[in-house]
């Protein structure tokens, strides 16, 4: 063991001797180095192995350094590498060879290239720039269950002339396309972008890079781009098909998934429930689809679930829409309250109204008197009868309006 380690120490050590006195290992930088813009908001950076390179006893590398538009730096073995970074403003890049062996770092000088920034000042490119996906269930069944769609709006640029047009691309991976559905301002000119379906993989790392170009005769227009990481503007459906059943003093409250390319086991829930008696609020966080709460019975309680993308299936965004509240208790009867009221109140009112006419007699002074004095008193009662019948019947209704059926049961009486 011993004498192993001292050999293996004795030849790293005339290694080391080597490379460092050796003038042969003197590192010389890559050559041909070039920056070429490969597609929106990507470059191909590629260089050549310096030809003077002596190689055959050493482990090159690279060293890649991006200066702007920001700093980064990386190495690689290879002589290209791919990278993805708004452009408008320029590209800058440096590159050198390295040597890393353990204790030993060797580099060549920097060789460095550069793109330009687009032309146009920056106050005629669009500003606050934001976009959404979303999934739908896709049309065409037979090619991907599910689609997602696109949305973009910004401002228009404030030095950017009045005719000033503006044109939105999005790459997302090798796939790149140009707006078709834009929504324009007052003067015509483009502000937002719809796109029913994309290339875009909600479940992708990929960063969905969107470019915005635009042209005016006056002045020249500065691109603009932006990179999003799918995750951050993934707006997550609300779950489906939530169903709520009162039992007594139980509510089992369910739902399904959102539309999502995520599979079930990819979600974590969001219940709210509100008391709109006494505005108590309770949150529950859940990984399942189902959850059973105890309530009080004189109470009325909205119900409402939210679903957000687990940490375990992609990098969490941010939750999505709530579902439509669901309404238990006594809000929803509540609700039909109005419906009740409102028509019994009508139908009593225009009663008591019949009847004032009739006791002040303006049927008779509308009507010439038929000789008839019996009768007239006769359909008197039989009116107050029926009108006490109807108040009554309003009355109970008004107590126990608990069936929907109710109602209209009630309004047969009434007419
Ligand atoms: C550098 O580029 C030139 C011209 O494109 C080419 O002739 C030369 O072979 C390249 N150098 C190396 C080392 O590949
Ligand atoms: C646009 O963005 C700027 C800063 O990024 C912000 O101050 C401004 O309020 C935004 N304008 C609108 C209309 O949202
Ligand atoms: C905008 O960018 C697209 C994609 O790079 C390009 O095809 C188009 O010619 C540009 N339009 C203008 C007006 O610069
Ligand atoms: C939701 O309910 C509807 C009808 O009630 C049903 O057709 C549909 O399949 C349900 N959705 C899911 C995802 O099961």
């Amino acid at each position: 063991m011993l004498p192993t380690l001292v050999i293996l120490v004795g030849s790293w050590a005339t290694l080391q001797a080597d490379l460092l006195s050796d003038k042969k290992v003197l590192l010389l930088p890559p050559v041909n180095f070039t920056i070429k813009a490969t597609g929106l908001a990507q470059v191909l950076l590629q260089w050549d192995p310096n030809p003077d390179q002596e190689q055959s006893n050493v482990d090159l590398q690279y060293h890649v350094k991006i200066n702007a538009p920001q700093e980064d730096d990386y190495s690689t073995r290879k002589t290209d590498s791919k990278y993805v970074a708004p452009l408008h403003d320029g590209f800058a890049a440096s590159v050198r060879s390295i040597l890393k062996r353990s204790h030993i770092f060797l580099a060549s000088s920097w060789v460095s290239a550069e793109l330009k920034a687009s032309p146009g000042s920056s106050g005629t490119s669009v500003m606050n720039l934001t976009c959404t996906t979303n999934t739908v269930v896709s049309s065409h069944t037979h090619l991907r269950p599910y689609q997602v769609s696109l949305r973009c709006t910004w401002l228009v640029g404030k030095d950017a002339p009045e005719d000033t047009q503006y044109f939105l691309y999005y790459r997302f991976g090798v796939w790149t396309e140009e707006c078709q559905e834009y929504s324009r301002d007052t003067l015509n000119r483009n502000t937002g972008c719809w796109f029913p379906r994309t290339f875009i993989n909600s479940k992708g790392f990929e960063q969905l890079a969107v470019h915005i170009n635009g042209s005016s005769k006056r002045a020249a227009i500065k691109p603009f781009d932006q990179l999003f990481a799918p995750h951050s503007i993934d707006q997550v459906n609300p779950p489906r098909n939530v169903t709520v059943e009162l039992e007594e003093t139980s509510l089992y409250i369910q739902w399904e998934k959102p539309v999502s390319a995520f599979p079930v086991h990819c979600f974590n829930y969001e219940l709210k429930i509100h008391n709109t008696k006494n505005g108590y609020l309770q949150m529950e966080k859940l990984a399942t689809n189902k959850f059973i709460s105890k309530i009080d019975d004189v109470s009325t309680y909205s119900i409402q679930v939210r679903a957000v993308v687990s940490s375990s299936c992609r990098v969490s965004g941010s939750w999505g829409e709530w579902s439509q509240p669901i309404y238990v208790g006594k809000k929803k009867l509540l609700a039909e309250w109005h419906l009740i009221v409102f028509p019994a109140t009508a139908c009593f009112v225009l009663l008591i109204f019949s009847l004032i006419c009739r006791v002040c007699h303006v049927w008779i002074r509308l009507f010439p008197p038929v000789p008839a004095p019996k009768s007239n008193i006769k359909d008197l009662l039989v009116v107050t009868d029926y009108e006490k019948v109807a108040w009554n019947e309003t009355k109970i209704e008004v107590v126990s309006y608990v069936e929907e059926a109710g109602f209209e049961v009630m309004e047969n009486s009434m007419f």
